[in-house]
């Protein structure tokens, strides 16, 4: 299987994108998961890792704390989409496990440095405050990591947070400049293209109807993320852009992209935290990022399904 580190701000689409990797032990070992402030504050998306863990029965999985707030700016926080815990909808029993001692960055770059090269697959879903401070202590990684395949940015779509701004970016845009720059490659899941994954009543319905514990939990999850969405963007369901990028790494075949630049704007505004996508090539800079703009939604929620029927 591919290795791979999640890290994450759970959050309820998050939560999700952590199952799909669990239930495709196959082709995904999940070394493990880092946890940044973002949706909710540090404290609750790390205590969220461990319970998702204890919830599919991985506790052997490792969780570590990273960044609490942004590198410049003040954290921003999203509970009017995922709840004040960051996963309301379901109570989850306390964790029986702790995290581990290490701050995340530095876990990250002592694994992807004694690691072979290429060998690890690095999926960001929240802002990317832990990414950029290991590229900050050990740059090295940008180019021994397998990649980056993160969550995050707008353009044809426009952003979620400001009309420019997504928001994974708009949290830490000086974080998501320093690693759309590394020199890593990056696969970049914006809103161009989660915003075609809608969840349907009709597939939380297939959900609910597996009757396992995952599928209860994760059906009051859906439930509970899915009222704001509709309220929002007045489809049958909302947008559920974290699993993308697991779905991605799984079945490459159900996305379609194209290699462009990708810039950040960081200088304060109405821009701030856009994310510059040169579609037409026309600066001439290095083409950093594939940009996925399509998917096959149907196959996605189908791999989404598939995973929970393996779980517990
Ligand atoms: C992103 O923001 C968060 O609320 C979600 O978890 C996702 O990572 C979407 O803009
Ligand atoms: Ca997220």
């Amino acid at each position: 299987p591919r290795s791979i580190i999640i890290d994450t701000d759970p959050g309820q689409d998050d939560a999700v994108a952590i199952m799909l990797a669990l239930g495709n032990t196959d082709a995904l070992e999940v070394l493990g998961l880092t946890a940044v402030a973002g949706n909710v504050g540090l404290a609750y998306t790390a205590t969220n890792a461990l319970k998702l863990l204890e919830l599919a029965g991985r506790t052997d999985v490792p969780v570590f704390a990273g960044a609490a707030a942004p590198l410049v700016v003040q954290l921003e926080t999203a509970e009017y989409v995922h709840g004040e815990t960051g996963l309301n909808g379901w109570v989850f029993p306390e964790p029986t496990t702790a995290l581990r001692p290490e701050f995340a960055p530095d876990w990250i770059v002592e694994t992807v440095m004694s690691r072979p090269e290429k060998s690890v697959t690095l999926c960001p879903l929240g802002p990317l405050t832990n990414v950029a401070l290991a590229l900050a202590k050990e740059p090295r990684i940008a180019t021994r990591l397998d990649r980056i395949v993160l969550m995050g940015g707008a353009q044809i779509e426009g952003g979620n947070v400001t009309p420019a701004a997504e928001f994974n970016i708009y949290v830490d845009p000086h974080a998501a400049a320093r690693v759309f720059a590394s020199g890593a490659e990056i696969v970049a899941m914006s809103l161009d293209v989660t915003h075609r994954a809608l969840i349907r009543k009709a597939w939380l319905a297939d959900l609910a109807a597996l009757g396992t514990r995952c599928a209860e939990a994760f059906t009051g999850l859906l439930s509970f993320y899915e009222r704001y969405d509709e309220e929002k963007y007045g489809s049958d369901g909302g947008p559920l852009h974290d699993p993308t990028t697991i779905a991605y790494l799984l079945a490459p075949d159900l996305f379609e992209g194209k290699l462009v630049n990708v810039e950040v704007e960081t200088t304060p505004g109405l821009c701030f935290g856009q994310t510059v996508v040169d579609r037409w090539a026309v600066t001439g800079r290095k083409k950093n990022t594939t940009w996925i703009t399509k998917v096959d939604a149907d196959g996605f929620f189908a791999l989404i399904l598939d995973a929970f029927r393996r779980l517990p």
